[in-house]
């Protein structure tokens, strides 16, 4: 009996409900944001440590500390880690442990200030990722980086990553 209801059921479904409506280009446009690697998907901008410090102590220090040093068990550090992977302790951070500059510009612009995301326009995306940067001695101090040259500076461990080498893993690269 119950396998007969199953089997009628999509029968007695409607085949459509009437709720909602397609989403505008508008509304898609919003939520195409991903930054891939190699740069696609950035908005044209430009911005300093320079001009990210500021930025940073009003919108990211409370959490994240001045230095990007975190605070233990509640925020993570975004500074230091360097040498570490490799040792039973590994400190992961976004100087020692992320391969992309553009992952770190996506991360922030989608999910940062952690308590009210997206908020910052890409021109100040750009200055705090720098500041993040040069807090890991990564870029200079007024170093420009924009949607051109960001992509192109090579993180520290841009090549520690490698294949998954599981014959049942089908990893691309
Ligand atoms: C209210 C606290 C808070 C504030 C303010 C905040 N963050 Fe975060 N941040 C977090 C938390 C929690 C995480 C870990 C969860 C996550 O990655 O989403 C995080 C993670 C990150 C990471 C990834 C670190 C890693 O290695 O995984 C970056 C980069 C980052 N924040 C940058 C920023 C920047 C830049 C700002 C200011 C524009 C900022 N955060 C403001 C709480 C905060």
């Amino acid at each position: 009996m119950r396998k007969l209801l199953f089997l009628l059921l999509p029968l007695l479904m409607p085949a459509q409900y009437n709720l909602g409506r397609p989403a505008t280009p508008a509304e898609i446009q919003t939520a195409d944001i991903t930054v891939l690697p190699d740069g696609t998907g950035l908005p044209v901008g430009h911005g300093n440590a320079v001009a990210g410090e500021v930025i940073y102590k009003s919108r990211c220090a409370v959490c994240h500390g001045p230095k990007g040093e975190g605070r233990k068990n509640e925020y993570p550090a975004l500074v230091g880690g360097k040498g570490t992977l490799a040792t039973p302790k590994p400190v992961k951070t976004v100087g020692s442990y992320w391969p992309y500059t553009t992952t770190v510009w996506d991360h922030i612009n989608r999910a940062m200030p952690f308590n009210t995301p997206r908020i910052l326009p890409p021109n100040d995306v750009y200055s705090v990722t720098a500041f993040i940067l040069y807090l890991n001695g990564i870029v200079t101090r007024d170093q420009q980086l924009t949607e051109k040259t960001m992509p192109k500076i090579v993180m520290p461990n841009r090549d520690g990553f490698v294949p998954d080498s599981r014959p049942d893993i089908k990893a691309h690269r």
